[in-house]
């Protein structure tokens, strides 16, 4: 009977190892352990067994049990998924492929989308190897124009350079669309700097550009407000101050305070507790010449959106280089 009992173990043990599916392994378990199984079978035998023998065959028997119970634990765990296996295991729960989601930048673009659409702006996608005339010159930033400095930018050898702005594709737009004109472009842009937390060699901006006769300061204003209350849902401080581009005229910049910090002072907002968030101003005349348009008919607004900063604010990111990173652990959280 010992030797039954061996036989029976390694039996056992051999169909448990080629067990492929949870339904499998229970069948073998079964067979083995089960109240009529081979186990039990043999057991019916240990009655006949003289005095002596019937402990020792018995200690064997729970020893063969615990065995045969282990080898089943141990391929359960090592189970691998059924896809893995390169067939279809009806007894297993569905698995729900992971399809990842939309990046937080994705999110906060696609919102202001949604938002400008209702208000009737299109949604352009310029181009990101732009020449000198859209990025610069067109928009009234001539060749050796200080302004051209603030920013640094990557040249290419053919003399074309990546947008260090979405602006570029202001006059684009109203040279093919000319006035009345309503348009955002979100995107990426690109300045030769070095690294830290609020600074990237590439982020995303969204520009917005409206002409259209008698617009004034008031429908800027009106629209920033708008866009700022969509994405935050809550009252924001803001402040507007003057600020020059060559390309409006007022200019402004559109400031929120801080909400890392609650505008007490922290390494994103430069110990200021305001961010610049959006600068902005009325088109200048020369712009709106260089994109065929009359400025004694019509006037506009402009305002070029940090969406990168917009994003880090919305969701209190404090490292800039985290977005783009490509780290999981920073992206799931989303
Ligand atoms: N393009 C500017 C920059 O990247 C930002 C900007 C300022 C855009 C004023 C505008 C504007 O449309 O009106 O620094």
């Amino acid at each position: 009977m010992e030797n039954q009992l061996k036989k029976l173990l390694q039996q056992a043990v051999a169909e448990i190892k080629q067990s492929r599916v949870a339904r499998e392994l229970e069948a073998v378990e079964k067979k083995y352990l089960g109240r009529n199984g081979e186990l039990t079978k043999l057991l019916k035998g240990l009655k006949d067994l003289s005095e002596e023998a019937k402990p020792v065959v018995g200690q064997l028997a729970n020893e063969v049990k615990e065995e045969v119970a282990r080898a089943v634990e141990e391929v359960k765990a090592n189970f691998q998924p059924v896809e893995q296996l390169g067939f279809f295991d009806p007894t297993q729960p569905g698995i729900k492929p992971s399809v990842g989601h939309l990046h937080p930048n994705t999110i906060i673009q696609y919102q202001l989308e949604d938002l400008f659409q209702q208000f009737g702006f299109m949604v352009l996608d310029g181009p990101q190897l732009e020449s000198d005339y859209y990025n610069f010159s067109a928009l009234n930033i001539p060749d050796s124009h200080p302004a051209r400095e603030t920013q640094d930018t990557f040249w290419l050898k053919n003399g074309f350079l990546l947008r260090t702005q979405t602006s570029n594709t202001q006059v684009r737009a109203l040279e093919k669309y000319g006035a009345p004109l309503r348009i955002i472009v979100p995107g990426r842009v690109f300045r030769a700097e070095s690294t830290d937390v609020s600074h990237d060699h590439t982020f995303y901006q969204l520009e917005g550009l409206m002409v259209d006769k008698d617009i004034s300061i008031g429908h800027l204003v009106g629209t920033m407000k708008a866009l700022l209350s969509a994405i935050f849902k809550k009252e924001v401080k803001i402040r507007l101050r003057p600020g020059f581009f060559p390309f409006v005229e007022p200019g402004f910049e559109l400031d929120i305070n801080c909400l890392i910090c609650n505008g007490d002072g922290c390494s994103v907002c430069k110990q200021s507790g305001w961010v610049e968030l959006m600068p902005c101003g009325m088109v200048h005349p020369r712009v709106l010449e260089a994109g065929g348009v009359d400025p004694n008919e019509y006037s506009g607004f402009a305002f070029g959106l940090g969406l990168t900063r917009l994003v880090m604010m919305k969701y209190l990111i404090d490292d800039i280089r985290l977005l783009q990173s490509g780290d999981l652990r920073f992206l799931q959280q989303f």
